[in-house]
């Protein structure tokens, strides 16, 4: 009789180590899912191929390791970079530090190579960025999803970009994003401001492309664009007055660094987040008391929302406008 301590290793497992971070289940939606304490874990097994390449992508994305495929099954070699669209990647390898968010690639239809948000750093996506010539800028939607987005930044001798509400989370910064304008510090770049979910938030647009962060995702389960109150940081106020901001773009992909990724046509996206912005205006919201992992938040948060905050959504608003 097998030892109830040990997983079973004939099938795909998930050991108790799991952290909820949810990348497990963006990436194989149909196969993994929650348990009642949240944790993530398989609802069946792949039952083919297409099936088995996301139990993989799950397994690599996975920050903490949690991921068991059956002993002796041979991983495939191109199971990270996934592509998503043309020249959009998603390259899996989600760094614990950043609580597993989602980073990804885009090449630049004005020719430039960009890293979104920090992965681990490993050989493989090293091995990526050379033989697409390298990286030209890496970009930082917040402080939350650092990663190791200075090593790739000084491997490729990339310039590294971050908000400087959030800058102090990416010391090696070399370009520090400012105010709340809309801007196109790189040619073919449009910076739009989103604090809220953090106070330096930004989404990049390129190409049609969305970059969020934490601030939007694609609900897999619900299938609808929502942005989760208990996963706001530092002011709702701002969020929700951020996420309207989109309404002035056209993209044709959203990126989420934490939940789903989801591509539609401008006037879907549109007419999804106009129900997103109106669910949002009767959402309300609590400074929060502990992170979803159940750990107290930090002094150093409640610092930042007593002496800074208020400043910044001083300032956003008379940037933008409260409505
Ligand atoms: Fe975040």
């Amino acid at each position: 009789m097998a030892n109830v301590a040990e997983p079973d290793r004939s099938v795909w497992t998930i050991t108790p180590t799991c952290r909820i971070c949810r990348a497990a289940w963006n990436l194989a939606p149909g196969i993994i899912g929650a348990k009642e304490d949240g944790k993530a874990a398989f609802q069946r097994q792949p039952e083919n191929d297409e099936e088995t390449m996301q139990a993989w992508r799950a397994a690599l994305a996975c920050p903490t390791g949690s991921i068991l495929a059956p002993r002796g099954l041979k991983m495939p070699d191109n199971v990270f970079p996934q592509v998503l669209a043309e020249n959009l990647y998603r390259l899996g390898y989600n760094d614990n530090d950043t609580a597993g968010a989602h980073p990804f690639f885009i090449r630049s239809s004005a020719g430039l190579n960009f890293l979104i948000d920090g992965p681990r750093y490993v050989p493989k996506l090293v091995e990526f960025f050379e033989q697409q010539g390298g990286l030209d800028h890496v970009l930082l939607t917040h402080r939350d999803d650092v990663g190791a987005s200075a090593k790739y930044a000084e491997r490729f001798g990339a310039r590294l970009w971050i908000h400087e509400n959030d800058r102090s989370a990416s010391p090696q910064a070399t370009d520090i994003l400012t105010g709340y304008a809309i801007s196109e510090p790189i040619p073919g770049v449009t910076v739009i401001p989103i604090p809220g979910h953090t106070i330096g938030s930004v989404a990049f647009l390129i190409d049609e492309r969305l970059f969020v962060g934490d601030s939007l995702s694609w609900e897999l389960a619900d299938r609808r664009l929502w942005t989760n109150p208990l996963r706001c940081w530092d002011d709702w106020d701002m969020q929700r007055r951020s996420l309207k901001r989109l309404q002035d773009f056209r993209f044709t992909y959203m990126l989420a660094g934490h939940g789903g990724s989801i591509g539609f046509p401008h006037e879907r996206f549109q007419a999804e987040l106009a129900t997103c912005l109106a669910g949002l205006a009767t959402t309300s919201w609590q400074p929060l008391t502990h992170l979803p992992n159940g750990v107290p938040i930090p002094d150093e948060w409640k610092v930042l929302w007593a002496n800074v905050v208020p400043g910044v959504k001083k300032d956003f608003f008379a940037a933008v406008g409260s409505a």
